[in-house]
């Protein structure tokens, strides 16, 4: 597993969106993500995988594994892109919620698993490294107190 490479604070990406309704595949896998409805074209991030921190309408902040890609083990490269957040320590329905994502630090590429089971076994391995790497990086002020 190569090092996962901590974005300086000027390189932080911050994400506003609505939480919308996906396939909610991600539930029956054990790994629920929030979709964030956002226009791509803004979204200056490569596809990947990263770790961060999101911010929900009650102004809680959570620990979260966030992947920005096609979903290419289950579309190919013909998927939509998405930006999608596992929440670490929150589960729960917030549809509609309008919430902010912060990306610290970048884990791996994203990558076409051969099935499901591959795909699982990389999102645990994902999470776990998620949270180590955000024991050593806090959530910036700009998520912690909006203006
Ligand atoms: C941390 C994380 C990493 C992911 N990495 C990949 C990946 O490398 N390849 C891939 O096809 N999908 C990846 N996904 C997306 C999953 O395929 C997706 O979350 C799952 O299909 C459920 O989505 P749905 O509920 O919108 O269908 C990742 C998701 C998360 C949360």
């Amino acid at each position: 597993m190569p090092t996962a490479r901590q974005l300086e604070i000027d390189e932080r990406v911050f994400v506003d969106g609505v939480v919308e309704h996906g396939d909610e595949r991600g539930r029956t896998l054990g790994f629920a993500t929030l979709n964030l409805g956002i226009n791509h074209d803004d979204l200056t991030t490569p596809d990947g995988v990263f770790a961060g921190y999101v911010r929900l309408a009650d102004g809680s902040i959570h620990r979260t594994a966030i992947s920005v890609g096609r979903r290419a083990t289950f579309y190919e490269e013909r998927g939509l892109r998405l930006l999608e957040a596992h929440v670490l320590d929150f589960s729960g329905d917030i549809y509609d919620q309008h919430i902010t994502v912060e990306i610290v630090a970048a884990l791996r590429d994203q990558v076409r698993f051969d099935g499901v089971e591959a795909l699982v076994a990389q999102l645990r391995r994902d999470v776990v490294r998620c949270a180590e790497v955000l024991s050593a990086i806090r959530p910036s002020v700009r998520l912690t107190k909006p203006a």
